[in-house]
């Protein structure tokens, strides 16, 4: 039998050159001549960008069969050109549905989970082996039926830090999961990538914005930091609030939005929860821009002001505008949905992003080896290796040269276990190690 051909096993020129997942695959060769896929289902969620082709790639290489991968996307972040090449690769594409109406984003979604989940049901035959979910959020893995997962050994592997929440010693997860988003590599390199991109792409709306305005910056994390730095760095007049008071301007949330008039989301939660009643009396003009994720950076807002407003699918990223009682006006840019979304297939630069590419499918080669070294292994939540960790980390900063500083610890294989979270696997019949920090503490 020929082996698969290093690094595309179908022809697309629409896929990105990604050095770093493959110098991975390379290393791992002895893999993909075992294409120990073959015979499993696997379930990928994810913003359908054009790097999410490499990792498809992968998976194809390391022997997945299209007829065998299941794939849901996000609506907000859905690039045309990318399902239809995915799609044309004989995949089950999952279309997002449409939302039944103003901030249902979420339930929309999991309709999509519990859609994919049955044809999955229906379609699994004798030559299946076993499922690998690749998770974004933690919902596909949550919703996997009892009957598939009687039948079937699962392992997931999870890639943000919200679809870890809520797991400790005590409430472990029921299949095994191999956690991407706690590992090392993804927390200490991928925000400032991230918040860099999102920053870069509300640029352009910044510099529209004139001197007198006043810039809030809600969040003052990763994301917000950057956001702040950009319209500093443009000499907007800003002001910075956090839940953390200790990094906040002093006025409370509500006062600060009063006194703004450009609103940047940056929590990851519905920051107008609280407060939308004094928002919708404004007498000014308001526009908020969400950097964050879904519809809910501003969720009680946007309910509030679309309330008896008729609801079309097609418009849902359109700007929402509402007039208030006291003679203001709200502009919600994009419907409420982050602003870096902009269907241009790219929300980080691939060269950038192809760190947190080439850490999913590390997380797919543990799991292969976890599969094939203990047919017995624990359901709990496993750290992403450290040697994986450390070859990926070595080529994508040699890609990008002298441009940022890598810290030392990725050197070090013990420190980059102790920076990840989870428990360590269990290697030949050695009981699982908990080694992690704070949010995982309780493990053990
Ligand atoms: N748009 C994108 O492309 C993208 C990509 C990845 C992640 N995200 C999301 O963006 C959000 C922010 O990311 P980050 O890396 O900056 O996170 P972060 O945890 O570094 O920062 C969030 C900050 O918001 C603050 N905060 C939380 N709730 C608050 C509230 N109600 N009021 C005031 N402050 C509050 C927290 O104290 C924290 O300082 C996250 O939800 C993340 O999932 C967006």
């Amino acid at each position: 039998m020929s082996e698969p051909s290093i690094f595309q096993p179908f022809s697309s020129n629409y896929m990105i050159n990604l050095p770093v997942v493959d110098n991975l695959l390379k290393e791992n060769q002895h893999l993909l001549r075992q294409e120990p896929l073959k015979n499993t289902v696997i379930v990928y969620v994810h913003h359908a960008l054009q790097t999410s082709i490499n990792v498809i790639n992968s998976l194809l290489m390391l022997g997945a069969k299209p007829a065998f991968i299941y794939i849901l996307g996000k609506s907000y972040s859905e690039n045309k050109a990318v399902v239809q090449h995915l799609k044309a690769l004989g995949v089950t594409y999952i279309d997002s549905s449409a939302q039944i109406g103003f901030g249902e984003y979420k339930r929309a979604f999991k309709s999509d989970i519990n859609y994919l989940w049955m044809l999955v049901e229906k379609h699994l035959e004798d030559r299946i082996s076993d499922i690998l979910v690749l998770d974004h959020g933690g919902h596909a893995i949550q919703s996997i039926p009892q009957t598939v997962k009687n039948a079937y050994k699962i392992i997931g592997v999870e890639k943000t830090t919200a679809g870890t929440m809520g797991y400790t010693s005590e409430n472990k997860p029921d299949i095994p999961i191999i956690n991407v988003a706690g590992c090392a590599a993804k927390r200490l390199l991928e925000s400032p990538l991230i918040a860099d991109a999102v920053s870069s792409k509300v640029e352009s709306i910044i510099k529209t914005i004139s001197k007198e305005k006043i810039c809030a910056v809600v969040g003052y994390g990763a994301i917000g930091k950057s956001v702040a730095g950009v319209l500093k760095s443009q000499g907007k007049q800003v002001l910075v609030c956090d839940k953390n008071s200790l990094i906040s301007d002093n006025d409370s949330l509500e006062d600060i939005i009063e006194k703004s008039d450009y609103i940047f989301g940056c929590t990851g939660t519905d920051l107008t929860h609280n407060i939308v009643h004094s928002i919708v009396q404004t007498q000014g003009s308001k526009v908020f821009l969400s950097c964050s994720s879904e519809d809910k950076e501003f969720l009680s807002l946007l309910k509030e002001i679309t309330n008896g407003k008729d609801f079309y699918q097609n418009k849902l990223f359109d700007d929402v505008l509402f007039n208030t009682k006291a003679g203001g006006q709200i502009v919600l840019v994009n419907g409420g949905f982050p602003v870096n979304f902009d269907d241009s297939g790219e929300s980080v630069p691939a060269r950038d992003i192809q760190l947190t590419r080439a850490l999913i499918v590390g997380g797919v080669i543990d799991a292969i080896k976890m599969r094939q070294g203990n047919n017995d292994f624990q359901n709990n939540l496993f750290k992403l290796s450290a040697d994986i960790q450390k070859t990926i980390v070595s080529s994508w900063s040699s890609e990008r040269l002298s441009e940022c500083e890598i810290p030392g610890l990725f050197k070090s294989i013990k420190l980059i276990e102790k920076e990840s979270l989870g428990v360590m696997p269990m290697v030949s019949g050695i009981k699982a190690v908990p080694v992690g920090r704070s949010g995982l503490r309780k493990f053990g």
